[in-house]
């Protein structure tokens, strides 16, 4: 996938050809044509995955989708309140997220889904969110919510959008909540790896991967904002840093289109601008890092803006290895106990209806 424009606001009549079976029609409305979208279904539920961005040296650059647990949202009509979005209820946020959909995650995305498709929905939506991954985790949870909305919502009207289009509602979204990047959404969109060269205007690259590739996420007790973890990178970087940096980058994704996992696990390990500020502040992350190396881990970093530890080995076994050594190290050096900690591997579907 090679997506280089702005979004071109779907012209009804393009999206009539294109897909035939798509209820839009044209009504004179006091004496002005307006063209409306019909939905095509009462209810659609879509699930997006948890995300591994940054990788390293991909600091809001590289992100990939990964297999597990995601979130969950449902998508229903609502025949009398046209262009509307309502939230009707979230669950496994413990309380903590809004359900005024402006100021939610999901309501964004699904608002800015609608603005998008081209016409004026001819209903409201009411949207329900099941939390399945951790505020906070450094796993993408805001980036899986909006791009299950997105695609949820998308769906209800006959999938007019392609997902590509569909990441300007996730980054409306993510620049509520975690800053304008769509290192998280763009995988969860679209699964795979995702190079993001530009948000503005989006221009990205799903890279294809090949060959045996298992990520270790092992997620501490322990919350670590995106918005607090950007407040402590540097202003400026060295060149020396900066040098290694677009190194490794280029390692990165040479190891992906090679399909060669120690590569990608090398470059994800030696990133020296990012880690070394956050790496402090997420506690026994040292030790962490040290304890997956020492047990056969190609690399390790933090999985986004933390606290998740991420570690990349080739094999299954081997994983389960790194894996009970990375949960062994936050409880000995960090004093944490850990939420989950699994060995997955990368997702390549992204959000889908389920
Ligand atoms: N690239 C982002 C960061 C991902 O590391 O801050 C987390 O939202």
């Amino acid at each position: 996938m090679h997506c280089h424009s702005r979004p071109a606001p779907p012209a009804a009549a393009r999206c009539c050809a294109r897909r035939p079976h798509l209820a839009i029609r044209a009504q004179q409305v006091a004496g002005q044509g307006k063209v409306y979208i019909d939905p095509t279904e009462k209810e659609v539920a879509a699930f997006a995955p948890a995300t591994v961005a940054n990788l390293g040296p991909g600091f809001d650059w590289m992100g990939c989708a990964v297999e597990g647990e995601g979130d969950v949202v449902t998508a229903r009509v609502l025949p009398d309140r046209p262009g509307q979005v309502v939230i009707d209820s979230i669950q496994g946020d413990g309380g903590r997220l809004s359900l005024d959909a402006p100021k939610n995650c999901v309501g964004i995305a699904a608002i800015e889904t609608l603005k998008l498709l081209g016409a004026a929905p001819s209903c409201g939506v009411a949207l329900t969110l099941q939390k399945g991954l951790p505020l906070g985790s450094g796993l993408g949870s805001s980036a899986a919510s909006a791009a299950a909305a997105a695609w949820a919502v998308n769906s209800l009207f006959g999938c007019p959008l392609p997902k590509e289009q569909l990441i300007y509602a996730g980054l409306a979204s993510e620049a509520a909540v975690s800053g304008y990047h769509a290192d998280n959404v763009a995988p969860a969109l679209l699964g795979g790896f995702c190079l993001i060269r530009s948000c503005e205007p989006l221009d990205l690259q799903r890279l294809a991967f090949a060959g045996e590739l298992w990520f270790v996420l092992v997620n501490p007790r322990f919350e670590a904002p995106t918005a607090e973890m950007r407040a402590v990178l540097p202003k400026e970087v060295p060149m020396k840093q900066v040098i290694n940096n677009c190194a490794m980058g280029g390692s990165l994704v040479a190891g992906i289109l090679l399909g060669d996992a120690a590569l990608i696990g090398k470059a994800l390990n030696s990133d020296a601008i990012v880690e070394p500020v956050r790496g402090p502040l997420i506690p026994g992350f040292g030790a962490v890092k040290e304890a997956a190396l020492a047990a056969g881990a190609f690399g390790c970093t933090i999985s986004g803006a933390g606290p998740t530890a991420v570690a990349i080995v080739s094999d299954p076994e081997v994983g389960q290895r790194v894996q009970a050594a990375m949960v062994a190290a936050f409880k000995a050096a960090g004093g944490l106990e850990v939420n989950s900690a699994k060995v997955v591997r990368l997702d390549n579907e992204g959000a889908k209806r389920v």
